[in-house]
Formats: structure tokens, C-alpha cells, sequence
């Protein structure tokens, strides 16, 4: 296998955007991404998009991404793996391009959300879960994490402080990030004190419903050489792993074992430990998510993310920091979307250039995880710079 780099990024505004349809999303990012790598043509594309169909009626996103881009005829291919389609869609471009069929290809993903209502959104969601075991029964998204976060507490003891300290601290890092949706800060009684969408979970404890895209451009090492003036970022590690979509069906609904187990294959192809890594881009798609991936990565010990969470450790100061973004809780989460937003921060850190106050001093190494439903797919991938 070659040696992949990243070479170009672009992200639009996240939001509710309602001046522009899932077309525009897209094309916004690639155009950006193609313009950062300084090209203008790739030879094929990937999109990372759960669900155009249920959110916007748009199906055939590999003819919609290419032609709306003004690249083709470039071949498009729609990768789905619920709020993991982003990060599967890199790893299907890393692959196509660490084979050595393609030297240049783009990896974008999108989900214009806000065309539906609530009750539209959540139906759509709920489709990433198990129709006739979970949905049937009557339980959404926040429901199922809901159930997790209760027996991450009983077992553990977690408190509704630690899991309301993920929200203060993705949101106080989102305030800083132009690109991120909520960029108010919040405190951690807002956040407890925020209305109860599934108990223990509050609103301030959800990710948001979003309109967004993002767009990486990825490159043969040798052909970056020559084409990059900007600093390389190596893809140096990439796993991919399932578990039960359902989660009456695990072994233990309080532990995240996709997470291990991709974790583990990424980092082991790195040659890495948990530990040679400075900072990660994780899937926060509740307050509880964050603290079960991270001790899922090996950052905190099992049953004491929360306290590793109110410790600082996982700060924009912190040992490791977690979500400088905002992640999905204040960023925003166009599902399809965000595991190539996640590639995008790893290497904007990694170049050293985000904007100033947030830009991380130690940025060498960075980690991208994002899941699928309850924990059903999980994509991990890890970046360094050259
Ligand atoms: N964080 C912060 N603020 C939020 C928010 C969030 N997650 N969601 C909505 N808001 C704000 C809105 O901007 C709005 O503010 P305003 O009154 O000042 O305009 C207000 O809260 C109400 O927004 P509304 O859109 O009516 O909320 P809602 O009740 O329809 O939806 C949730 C709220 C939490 C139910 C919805 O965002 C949700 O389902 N989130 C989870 C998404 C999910 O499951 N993703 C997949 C994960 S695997």
C-alpha cells in the first residue's frame, strides 16, 4: 500500500441554512477543499452522506457531487454507514488511493437536515437503529443513549455534572471556531438545567440538527511532494469495526467496543500507542458518547471518563485535549458530514492554521473518531504531520 497525504480541506459555515440546498452544500466544500490543494481536478470522489433521501427527497449523490462541482466526469460514489458515513467515505478514499488506483481523490460529506421538522429529522435519525427491535417499540436516538448514560451512572457512578462538563467545554472551544453552529458558551447549569429531552440527557446535552458539508482532498505521497507548498499530513493509521446494531444485544451497553476495536487496528498500523497522540476529534453526538469514547480510545481509564472530563484532562489546555472544533455538540452534526469535518480540524491543527486562539501548541499527531447509531460502526484514523 502508498502512503497517503491530505493536501486540500474545506468546510462551509454550519448551520440552519436556508438559502441553500444540499447541492450548494456540497459543491461549497469541494470547491474549497480543491481550491486549498491548489488543483482542479481529482480523478474520482466519494460522499459520505447518510440520509439525502428522508432529509431532502435527493437521492444519486455520485452523479449530484461530481456534477455540482463542475468535475465531472468524474466517478462518484455515495458511502452510508448512518452518522459514520463521513468517516467511512475517507477510508474508502484512502484505500482507492493507497492501492494505487487513483493518485488524487476527493472525499466530501454532507447532510442538509433542516428541510424536515423535528419530528421528520428524528423519524430519519431513528432509521441508523434497529426498525423492529428498537424504533417499533417507540425509542429515538436520545432514548438509546439516554439508556446508556443511566447504566454508565449506576455502574460507575458517573454524574450528571461530569457528562453536563462535556458540553461547557465542547461549546467553550466551538465559541472560537467561525465554522461551528452554537457558539455560545455554556454553563453547567445551563446545561443541566436546559429542557429534558431523554432523561438524563437535556437539550444542551444533544448534538444539534445541522445543514453543513465538508471536503478533503487526498493524495499520493509522491505526487504531493510535488504538487503540496503546504505542510503534509500522512494518513498513518486507519480502522474500521462494527458491533450489534441493537443494543439489547451487547454485552454491555455502557462500553463502546467498534470504538476499541478500530482504535486498535488504527493505532497499530500507526506503530503508535494511545499515548504518542497529541489531540482527538471525537464523536460527541451526546455528552455520555464522549465520555464512553474516550475511555473506549484508552484516554481515560473505563468508568472514569467523566472524572477524566471534569479533571481537565481532555480541555483545550489539557493533557489530551478532545473536540477543539466544538464537536458535534456545538459545531453542529450533518451526519453524513462529520466524520470528513473531523479529518478537516485534524489537519488545519496539524498545519498550524486554525484561527489563533485556538490553535493547539503541540499539533503533531491527531486522532478522528466517529460512530455510527448507538455504536454500531465506529471509523477511527489517525494523521501526522511530515
Ligand atoms: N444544542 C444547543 N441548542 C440547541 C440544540 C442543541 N443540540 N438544539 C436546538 N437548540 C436550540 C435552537 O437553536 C432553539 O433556540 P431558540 O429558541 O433560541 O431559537 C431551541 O434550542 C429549540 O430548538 P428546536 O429546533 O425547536 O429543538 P428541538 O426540540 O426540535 O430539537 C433536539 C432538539 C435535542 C431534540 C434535537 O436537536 C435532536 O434530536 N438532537 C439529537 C440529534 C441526533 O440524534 N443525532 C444523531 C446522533 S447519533
Amino acid at each position: 500500500m502508498r502512503d497517503v497525504a491530505v493536501i486540500g480541506v474545506g468546510m462551509n459555515k454550519w448551520g440552519e441554512i436556508w438559502e441553500a440546498a444540499i447541492r450548494d452544500l456540497l459543491a461549497e466544500s469541494v470547491l474549497l477543499a480543491l481550491d486549498d490543494a491548489g488543483i482542479d481536478s481529482v480523478e474520482a470522489m466519494y460522499i459520505g452522506c447518510m440520509s439525502s433521501g428522508l432529509f431532502t427527497h435527493q437521492e444519486h449523490l455520485g452523479s449530484m457531487g461530481p456534477d455540482y462541482a463542475g468535475i465531472c466526469p468524474t466517478p462518484g460514489t455515495r458511502v452510508e454507514s448512518a452518522c459514520a458515513s463521513g468517516g467511512a467515505a475517507i477510508r474508502a478514499g484512502y484505500m482507492h488511493v493507497a492501492s494505487g488506483l487513483a493518485d488524487i481523490v476527493m472525499v466530501a460529506g454532507v447532510e442538509k437536515m433542516t428541510d424536515v421538522d423535528g419530528g421528520g429529522a428524528t423519524f430519519a435519525l431513528a432509521t441508523a437503529a434497529d426498525q423492529e427491535y428498537e424504533v417499533y417499540n417507540g425509542v429515538t436516538f436520545p432514548g438509546l443513549y439516554a439508556m446508556m448514560a443511566n447504566h454508565h451512572m449506576n455502574k460507575y457512578g458517573t454524574t450528571r455534572d461530569q457528562m453536563a462538563q462535556v458540553a461547557v467545554k465542547n461549546h467553550l472551544n466551538g465559541s472560537k471556531n467561525p465554522l461551528a453552529q452554537f457558539r455560545m458558551k455554556v454553563t453547567l447549569d445551563q446545561v443541566k438545567n436546559s429542557v429534558m429531552v431523554s432523561d438524563p440527557l437535556t437539550l444542551l446535552d444533544c448534538s444539534p440538527i445541522t445543514d453543513g458539508s465538508a471536503a478533503v482532498v487526498l493524495c499520493s505521497m509522491d505526487k504531493a511532494k510535488e504538487l503540496s507548498k503546504k505542510r503534509l499530513v500522512k494518513i498513518i493509521g486507519s480502522g474500521h469495526a462494527s458491533d450489534t446494531i441493537q443494543l439489547s444485544q451487547r454485552e454491555d451497553i455502557s462500553y463502546l467496543k467498534s470504538t476499541e476495536l478500530a482504535a486498535k487496528q488504527a493505532l497499530k498500523m500507526a506503530g503508535r500507542k494511545i499515548a504518542d497522540i497529541d489531540f482527538a476529534e471525537v464523536h460527541d453526538c451526546f455528552t455520555i458518547a464522549e465520555i464512553m469514547v474516550i475511555e473506549a480510545l484508552g484516554i481515560a481509564e473505563v468508568g472514569k471518563g467523566g472524572k477524566a472530563t471534569t479533571d481537565g484532562i481532555t480541555a483545550f489546555d489539557g493533557k489530551f485535549p478532545v473536540n477543539t472544533s466544538g464537536g458535534l455538540k456545538s459545531k453542529g452534526h450533518p451526519v453524513g458530514a462529520t466524520g470528513v469535518a473531523q479529518i478537516v480540524e485534524l489537519t488545519r491543527q496539524i498545519r498550524g492554521d486554525v484561527e489563533k486562539d485556538r490553535q493547539l501548541k503541540k499539533a503533531n499527531i491527531g486522532l478522528a473518531q466517529n460512530m455510527g447509531g448507538s455504536g454500531g460502526s465506529s471509523v477511527v484514523h489517525i494523521l501526522e504531520g511530515m
